[in-house]
């Protein structure tokens, strides 16, 4: 719930108590040089212990409500059957009412079932932008991603509140050009990720929806932040302040033939689920569960992740909760704006977005800037950000870099999880950064896996800046 108060500042008010904690350390400034250099400048391999406030991700970080964890004790552990499932589906249908659900245990062994299923060699997926795990699944069964985001979509900065759309013109014509045979489906991602957690508006998924379908197209709706972008939908879109989440998300759903979800994002667990009103889509799909997940009833997920999701499925919608990420992640975005550190506008979902181009200037986008910043913000903060640019795309075929549209550090925002003197802290530390941007140059490969290999790959600093870095800290008081 956003407040404000009597100086003028808008401010997020959380709607929970927090009942049950866990300690963070704050590590001496060497220690942190030690750790992010044996996590080879790499932030997925530093240790939890090592961190002091994890912003890598809001994937499985979100704090759980009581309910969640209460309906966790009474899962069923039937390995066929389970009682536990049958309360997913009956959530799934009440909330996204859908009659088929088909457990997975994350949201990329949907896209692993997704893509086996309609992905053929040569075939062409058309999305409004491209995941990581998405497209490493599409291009692993021969396909190919195209990305077809608004134009303002690659702006860091904008005040389009639907930077998420897709562009109409194009996919019309990509749709007639490339043959409705060679398209595997048309794939909208609700908040895209990649770009900064932004939005798309229902009037552009209609649309989207309504050119799929004339062309025989399959629409597919990655769900995995679902309630953020029914609640920008909501709070932004002309015609919707009145209606409840609920009915926007059903509404959002009926356009499309089937969606799949991270259960780790907006419901605030761990799991993922493919849901779809279509029996013949569901029968396509089944069979492949017992082969790479598990039974039907528990697709490779804990039974008692299944309560959680059902829970979770249920309390997203909840006006509040819906937007308690994005809340907190606009006052952060803000008070790095009025800080003047340059960040990704509008504010979306996920996470608070750092432009890493605008911060680090006089690096070259092979020089990792979005990875550099986030190494040298551990360093200065015992925070946790994640690359989210050139690192995390892979080498073309020919071994040649694909530089990124965007050069991001992702500062994630898990729900409920944070305070605000933790996000001021965060963004104090990052403004001394900023002003310190000069003393930060950018990574080299020791160890580069050939994909996804920002998950386990080792950097280090080409020319030892880190250690210039920690001499500034060090002389300045107020940072130790
Ligand atoms: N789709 C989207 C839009 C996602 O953000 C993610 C995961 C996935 C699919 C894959 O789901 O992790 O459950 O297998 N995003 C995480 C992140 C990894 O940190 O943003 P998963």
């Amino acid at each position: 719930m956003e407040v404000q108060l009597a100086d003028g500042r808008i401010i997020p008010v959380e709607s929970h108590r927090i009942k049950i904690v866990q300690p963070t350390k704050f590590l001496p400034i060497d220690e942190r040089l030690t750790a992010i250099r044996n996590a080879g400048f790499n932030t997925f391999l530093l240790q939890n212990h090592d961190i002091f406030l994890d912003m890598l991700t809001d994937s499985g970080t979100n704090a759980m409500s009581d309910t969640q964890q209460s309906a966790m004790l009474r899962s069923d552990d039937a390995y066929a059957g389970s009682e536990s499932f049958i309360r997913l589906q009956e959530a799934v249908k009440d909330i996204f009412r859908m009659d088929y659900v088909i457990p997975a245990h994350q949201g990329r062994a949907c896209e692993h079932l997704l893509t086996k299923v309609f992905v053929k060699p040569g075939d062409v997926v058309i999305t409004n932008y491209h995941f990581t795990t998405t497209k490493a699944h599409i291009v692993n069964n021969g396909g190919q991603v195209i990305e077809l985001i608004y134009k303002e979509g690659r702006n860091t900065n904008s005040d389009n509140p639907f930077k998420g759309n897709m562009d109409l013109e194009t996919l019309e014509r990509v749709i007639a050009e490339k043959g409705a045979d060679k398209i595997s489906f048309v794939r909208m991602e609700a908040t895209t990720n990649l770009i900064g957690g932004q939005p798309f508006s229902m009037e552009n998924l209609k649309a989207v929806s309504e050119i799929a379908h004339k062309n025989h197209l399959l629409l597919v709706i990655d769900c995995s932040l679902i309630s953020e972008n029914a609640f920008f939908i909501k709070t932004r879109e002309a015609g919707f302040s009145e209606k409840s989440i609920p009915e926007i998300i059903q509404e959002m759903l009926q356009q499309a033939d089937l969606i799949y979800m991270s259960g780790r994002k907006s419901t605030m667990a761990r799991g993922g689920m493919i849901c779809t009103n279509n029996e013949k889509i569901y029968h396509e799909i089944l069979p492949l569960v017992p082969v790479f997940e598990g039974f039907i009833t528990y697709g490779g997920m804990s039974t008692k992740e299944i309560e959680a999701m059902a829970v979770g499925l249920r309390e997203m919608v909840d006006f509040n909760v819906a937007g308690s990420g994005a809340e907190m992640i606009n006052f952060f975005t803000n008070r790095l704006i009025n800080l003047g550190v340059p960040v990704v506008t509008p504010p979306g979902g996920l996470g608070c977005h750092v432009d890493a181009i605008k911060f680090l200037p006089h690096l070259s986008q092979t020089e990792y800037p979005a990875g550099a910043l986030a190494a040298a913000f551990y360093i200065v903060s015992g925070c946790r950000g994640m690359e989210r640019g050139t690192l995390s795309m892979d080498r073309d075929e020919n071994g040649k870099e694909e530089v990124s549209d965007m050069e991001l550090m992702r500062l994630a925002v898990p729900r409920r999880s944070f305070t605000m003197s933790q996000i001021e802290f965060a963004a104090d530390r990052l403004a001394w950064l900023y002003q310190h941007r000069n003393l930060v140059h950018g990574l080299k490969w020791i160890e580069e896996p050939p994909v996804l290999r920002f998950f386990l790959g080792k950097l280090t600093s080409v020319d030892g800046w880190e250690n210039s870095l920690t001499e500034a800290i060090k002389s300045d008081s107020r940072m130790n």
